[in-house]
């Protein structure tokens, strides 16, 4: 008897090569795995503290007040107006928030709108690295070729030399995430004026990810790149309520961009997800109105814990790169004599009861992250020194 030939379908893969060129986020699984082990989760990036009383009074009452349907796609008028009059304090320039914002569902569907408004398949985007993880599956969803600069540490520098050379005549897009993670690195001015200076010479736009932009520490100050020379019409600015409001589970984010780019990113948005929480942008107008005390406090709060943190780490044997902005430490684990970060991170969840994300999960070659783990101080006092009494059971080489 001969084999039937195998027909078109049993020779597919029953998914898309999109699908398969990237795997489930690491970091929602080591939060999984921190659930299964009953361990403190210190991989993943959300507080496990309650957001402002006064945001979730407002959300509960919108609700209430049946502000329950379909918003205009694009965003909530009101909170579009209280983000171009929080903007402009911020960065001191005017935007229309009837024609240059969009609002989407976090920072994570802003920027996968904002690429595939601009990008064409093959286009090259420029992603600095270790890299927040979302980038890299970004970038194939919308077709794109990335093009990795590296930042060395312990300060997370940048050779302008690799950065010019990144940047080619395919180049569409740079992705500047800054107060970075997972470095913790922010961006000087003179950095961004390079990149700027290449954004200019190759015509390619800037996103910025600037949803750190209230935690910088140690006298670093956030510069929005959309302020300087030339780059207001050639940037895309996201944002979110989720790290500066504490509410990561709410989904409200958005960009700020020219009219003709805030066109394109509002079809994407519009046939993706319709529109963000209409009753949580209502919310978002009273969160955005906090006065600067508000800013002031939630970034001297996470210094504390920062520098808590840091201590902590140093004493339990790891290698700490200072980060001077957002809410992670990167460390360097070789002192504990692991073969590499996934196994000294399965060791931590497993039997110390902290979990991390492990290096690798932020740099393409593997080998690049092998010896870094990180960790995320958005933590409670409590769970933080939970967390310092758990890491003195780690031994480093050496150590007593
Ligand atoms: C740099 C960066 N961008 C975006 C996000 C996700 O933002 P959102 O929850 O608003 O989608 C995160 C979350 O950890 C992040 O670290």
């Amino acid at each position: 008897m001969t084999a039937n030939p195998p027909t078109v379908t049993a020779r597919r893969s029953p998914v898309s090569q999109k699908a398969q060129r990237f795997t489930e986020s690491v970091i929602r699984e080591m939060t999984r795995m921190a659930f299964d082990h009953g361990a403190i989760n210190l991989a993943q990036g959300f507080p496990d503290f309650p957001a402002p009383e006064a945001v979730k009074e407002a959300a509960v009452e919108a609700i209430r007040a049946d502000n329950n349907q379909y918003e205009i796609t694009w965003g909530a008028r009101e909170f579009r107006r209280a983000v171009a009059a929080r903007f402009v304090r911020d960065t001191g320039l005017e935007v229309d928030p009837e024609r240059e914002m969009t609002v989407c569902c976090g920072a994570t569907e802003t920027m996968i709108a904002t690429l595939l408004a601009i990008i064409d398949p093959g286009d090259e985007v420029v992603v600095f690295e270790p890299f927040y993880e979302n980038y890299g599956p970004d970038a194939i969803i919308c077709g794109a070729v990335a093009r990795h600069v590296r930042l060395h540490p312990p300060d997370w520098n940048f050779d302008p030399q690799e950065l010019a050379a990144a940047f080619t005549d395919r180049t569409r897009a740079v992705i500047v995430n800054t107060p970075n993670n997972p470095t913790g690195k922010v961006f000087t001015r003179e950095e961004l004026g390079l990149i700027a200076e290449q954004c200019q010479r190759t015509g390619a736009y800037a996103i910025t990810d600037e949803i750190y932009q209230y935690l910088t520490y140690d006298g670093f100050q956030h510069v929005p790149l959309v302020t300087l020379p030339g780059m207001r019409e050639r940037t895309v600015t996201i944002n979110a309520m989720s790290k500066t409001y504490s509410v990561t589970g709410w989904r409200v984010g958005y960009a700020i961009a020219p009219p003709e780019v805030s066109n394109a990113i509002r079809k994407m948005h519009d046939f993706l997800t319709v529109g963000a929480p209409a009753p949580l942008q209502e919310a978002g107008v009273t969160a955005l109105k906090f006065p600067d005390e508000y800013y002031r406090q939630l970034c001297e709060r996470y210094r504390l814990r920062r520098d808590r943190m840091l201590a902590g780490l140093e004493e339990a044997g790891f290698r700490c790169f200072r980060p001077h902005g957002a809410y992670y430490i990167m460390t360097d684990i070789s002192a504990f004599g692991f073969p590499n970060d996934v196994e000294f991170a399965r060791h931590l969840v497993r039997d110390i009861g902290i979990a991390v994300v492990p290096g690798s999960s932020f740099y393409r070659d593997p080998a690049s992250g092998a010896q870094q783990v990180r960790f995320a101080y958005c933590k409670k006092d409590s769970t933080l020194d939970e967390a310092l009494v758990r890491l003195q059971k780690l031994k480093a080489n050496g150590s007593v």
